[in-house]
């Protein structure tokens, strides 16, 4: 399973390239001074977790997160979950080729809905292969590897979905619970549901889509970072989820007032045991360490049909443990290593983040809200469905190629929550494509790294995303930046920039020193308002605001594609040394995820083979 994908992206941002002899970095315990005066002994005791975890998995110029000391390419973990002895049930293959239902095309989907199209076997088949199915094979010299729809980092893929579903003609005469097998692009049927009561509490026509982490994919590689990781491919996974179903005009919500064991009991997860948290690192046989933590549950739903829609959770949750407690599972999970190493932090941290039930959490499907369209031309009218399939991450930037300001602006336009279209629209809340599949308020920004966008001067720039954040945002950073709206700017682009001159070695120092950063047209980092998300809201946002930078990250490779460039996302960053070039102190707003968008260089030593049928390996 050793393969080329996962050298190159070792030798660009494992912290062994770097520091072979990684230092534990002082845990910054955060006091009772941050927690909100409501905090329970035990919510003040999850913060500090939170926060001694986010502290500790930084990387910076000296130090990089701990991680392992060598690969043991002997236990790479299988990136194929399989439940033995379950039913499976093959998907369509719907190459745009021979797709039955048009595609419409990827500039619409922030304009307006498509065109609804019926829950079949084909369409669940669509929205799985649009999504979370593999997307080519890789081959070079010995070796072969997979890539999917949805990226990953170090393409480890570490979350797995299940579907959850009424009774569909062709796929199931009764409801069922169903894992994902992306290489089979097949369903596994792990239960049947007696009866449709659960779904009638839900939108009509609606079904659910579950997602899940097996941490110690990731945590094979990247050691102790490896929970951020795991949460922005959650966020990646939620956003390639949304633009699939959009495209046969379905709406997505995350049920984000359901807790972690409502979740559980919906995907048919906990079948490994429970593990026992280790106090200190260790390596060994440690079979239970595979399990899957449920992330989310999204709900799936024509278009327009949830408007007079409300939901009682408690209800709900208490349908969940009637229907589900019940049900018979069928399938074994397979291994996924011999051996292992778990880096107990991460597990403590997960466990100190288990959301419970919110009663009192108001579920609202708001109207769609479009963004603004400078111009057809900008995306040459590419299909969405040709768009998702094709995006790769690039390994190379060409360091030449200059983007029109016309679609940096555009670009930008469809990374803002609220959406642009109509007037002016004050930035907060999320209403616009995707990222209305999240309940909250919009917690994440973007501080810009411009080298190469014609007619504007290069520099560092500010998109701003949730306007009521705008005076914390201008305080805590430095006074001298100028938060000057740019020459030609669109009215409604809640974009400023900060100063003017070159940064492409400040960009490409601060991600690791990987190329890619300084090379492209820009490069962007994601800054979370992080103290008040945490304190205020609570502490089981902190994988929140990861998985809405995965969105976020997600629309940006998209926007790449369909302007006919690339896009890479960035987990390798020095965390610190970017709140010093911002002049952030403190905890107050924090990065935590970067991006290049520019103009990829290929690399012709590795041949492209199709997606299906692929070979008979796991990798
Ligand atoms: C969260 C995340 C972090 C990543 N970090 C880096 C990085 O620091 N450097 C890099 O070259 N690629 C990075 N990547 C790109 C992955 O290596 C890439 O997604 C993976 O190899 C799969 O390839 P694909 O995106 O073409 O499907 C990252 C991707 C994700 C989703």
């Amino acid at each position: 399973m050793l393969n080329i994908s996962s050298r190159l992206s070792l030798f660009l941002h494992s912290p062994l390239f770097f520091s072979p002899s990684t230092t534990f970095l002082s845990n910054t315990l955060r006091t009772a001074s941050m927690s909100s005066s409501s905090s329970s002994p035990n919510e003040e005791e999850s913060l500090n977790q939170v926060f001694k975890y986010h502290n500790q998995t930084k990387h910076s110029f000296n130090n990089y997160a701990r991680g392992p000391h060598g690969l043991d390419w002997a236990n790479q973990p299988n990136p194929f979950r399989r439940y033995i002895g379950s039913h499976l049930l093959p998907l369509q293959h719907l190459p745009l080729s021979s797709s039955t239902t048009p595609s419409p095309s990827y500039a619409s989907l922030f304009v307006s809905p498509s065109t609804l199209q019926p829950l079949s076997l084909s369409t669940l088949s669509q929205l799985l292969y649009d999504s979370l199915s593999l997307s080519a094979w890789k081959t070079t010299g010995d070796s072969t590897w997979s890539l999917r729809v949805n990226p990953s980092s170090g393409n480890l893929h570490p979350t797995e979905a299940y579907v959850i579903a009424p009774a569909i003609g062709s796929v199931s005469d009764y409801p069922f619970v169903a894992h994902y097998a992306p290489k089979e692009h097949s369903l596994e049927v792990r239960s049947v549901i007696g009866g449709e009561g659960l779904f009638g509490l839900l939108p009509k026509g609606a079904f659910l889509v579950g997602l899940s982490s097996i941490f110690w994919r990731e945590a094979w590689k990247y050691g102790e970072r490896a929970f951020r990781y795991c949460n922005h491919d959650v966020g990646h996974a939620i956003g390639a989820v949304v633009v699939a179903a959009a495209e046969l005009g379905w709406d997505v919500k995350m049920l984000d007032g359901l807790g972690y064991s409502d979740l559980e009991k919906l995907m048919g997860l906990g079948g490994l045991g429970k593990f026992e948290i280790p106090s200190r690192p260790v390596k060994g046989k440690l079979p239970s360490i595979e399990f899957e933590h449920p992330d989310c549950v999204l709900v799936v739903f024509p278009h327009g049909s949830g408007s007079e829609f409300s939901l009682d959770y408690e209800c709900l949750s208490s349908k969940i443990s009637e229907v589900m407690e019940e049900l018979e599972w069928k399938g074994k999970a397979n291994s996924l290593s011999k051996e292992h190493v778990c880096w107990d932090i991460i597990y403590r941290t997960a466990e100190a983040m288990k959301k419970p039930l919110s009663i009192d959490s108001r579920f609202g499907i708001e109207p769609f809200q479009g963004s603004e369209l400078i111009s057809d031309g900008i995306y040459k009218g590419s299909l969405v469905r040709q768009i998702v399939r094709k995006r790769r991450s690039a390994v190379d930037m060409d360091g030449v190629h200059v983007m029109k300001k016309e679609i940096f602006y555009q670009i930008l336009l469809h990374c803002l929550p609220s959406g642009s279209q109509g007037g002016k629209v004050k930035q907060g809340k999320q209403l616009a494509f995707p990222f209305r599949v999240l309940s909250w308020d919009s917690e994440v920004h973007a501080v810009l790294f411009v080298h190469r966008v014609e007619g504007l001067p290069n520099g560092l720039y500010f998109l701003v995303r949730n306007e009521d954040h705008f005076e914390d945002l201008k305080k805590a950073t430095r006074s001298a930046f100028e938060w000057e709206k740019p020459e030609g700017c669109p009215d409604n682009l809640t974009l400023y920039r900060l100063s003017k001159g070159d940064c492409q070695q400040q960009s490409k120092r601060l991600s690791c020193h990987q190329d890619i950063a300084s090379d492209s047209c820009f490069s962007l980092g994601m800054v979370a308002r992080f103290d008040q998300a945490l304190c205020d809201k609570n502490v089981w946002m902190y994988p929140r605001l990861f998985w809405e930078t995965g969105i976020l990250g997600q629309v940006l490779y998209l926007e790449a594609h369909a302007v006919g460039i690339a896009a890479t996302g960035i987990g390798c960053y020095f965390d610190d040394a970017v709140h010093e070039v911002l002049g952030l102190k403190g905890s107050a707003f924090q990065i935590l995820y970067h991006f290049t968008v520019g103009s990829p260089v290929l690399d012709k030593r590795i041949m492209s083979l199709p997606a299906y049928p692929g070979p008979t390996i796991d990798a």
